[in-house]
């Protein structure tokens, strides 16, 4: 897979190098040939790549998702975009950091010019050359027909349509550890949270979260969530899923981000959400960190959380 080409303008580097986006999750899980349905149905593209499933929402060029072959579902690695200025000095910050660079996973094709180092929890991070994926600007619902006066939209018409990966929530073993690597090695920054919960965001501008964490016995998989227009896009796409007997949790809103969301099961034991009007942190913006109260740590409102929405499925 390629990733964007870094752009020519001169970006705006920090005192520390820092991921500007998170551009793609790798994982490895059984029965590749059922994840081409399930993907597809949920409005993604599937094709196979490199021995890989690519997964491509529909304004990314390069994958969002790959899916390999294994016997059990885990999260291979994360990959994130950073400036092609910061590569280098990524590469002194982590040495400074007493880390050393890994290998990348096994079968996995690094990207040109990327660096890999290890999470806490041993999970594979790729710092890749980059353009800026991450928005630049709040994104707002945006409806085909804002001012008409019959503006539901034309149910023939209707599907949804993911835009972009927007980010992943992981469960961790040590949920302050972990968010002290992605702070201090990537250079993210803490949005909210409390004991339980995480949620971190990158600071040339971005979304709420673009990585999100809860604390768990292991590290496991929660989610992959994906951005689409509006309200009628999470239903309708929420809607289609069930329809094929993909049982799921929504329409509701989080606290932590503000999104609206809808999330489906999907058949390995973890979640795919669809989302929309998401909080955004402009570059340079000291966000207060809020401390979440508990009953926040998940949403506002919504149907009642199902049983089995918080549970990882790695053994104990
Ligand atoms: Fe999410």
């Amino acid at each position: 897979m390629d990733a964007p080409q870094a752009e020519t303008a001169q970006p705006r580097l920090l005192d520390h190098p820092a991921a500007h986006s998170l551009l793609a999750v790798g994982i490895v899980q059984p029965r590749l040939e059922e994840a081409v349905d399930f993907y597809s149905a949920f409005g993604l593209s599937a094709r196979e790549e490199h021995g890989a499933l690519a997964l491509r929402a529909a304004t990314s060029t390069a994958p969002a998702a790959t899916l390999r072959e294994g016997p059990k579902r885990r999260v291979g690695h994360l990959t994130f975009g950073a400036y092609e200025e910061d590569i280098p000095r990524f590469k002194t910050h982590i040495a400074a950091m007493g880390l050393k660079l890994a290998d990348p996973p096994k079968g996995v094709e690094p990207e040109p010019g990327s660096i890999w180092v290890m999470d806490p929890d041993g999970m594979a991070i790729q710092i890749a050359p980059s353009i800026k994926t991450n928005p630049d600007a709040r994104r707002q619902s945006q409806f085909a027909d804002p001012d008409g006066w019959r503006h539901c939209p034309d149910r023939a018409a209707t599907r949804a349509a993911p835009q972009r990966l927007g980010h992943t929530f992981l469960f961790s073993s040590d949920i302050e550890r972990t968010n002290r690597f992605y702070q201090n090695v990537l250079g993210l920054g803490l949005s909210d949270g409390n004991q339980y919960v995480s949620f971190l965001h990158g600071k040339f501008g971005s979304d709420h979260h673009i990585v999100g964490f809860g604390q768990s016995h292991a590290h496991g998989f929660h989610h992959l969530s994906f951005e689409v227009a509006n309200i009628d896009q999470i239903g309708v796409g929420g809607q289609h899923m069930a329809s094929l007997g993909h049982t799921g949790w929504g329409f509701g809103r989080h606290v932590a981000g503000s999104n609206w969301f809808w999330y489906i099961r999907d058949p390995w034991g973890g979640w795919i959400e669809y989302f929309c009007d998401i909080d955004y942190i402009p570059a340079g913006t000291q966000v207060p960190l809020r401390e979440l109260a508990p009953e926040d740590s998940v949403y506002l409102w919504g149907p009642p959380m199902s049983e089995d929405f918080i549970v990882n499925p790695e053994p104990a």
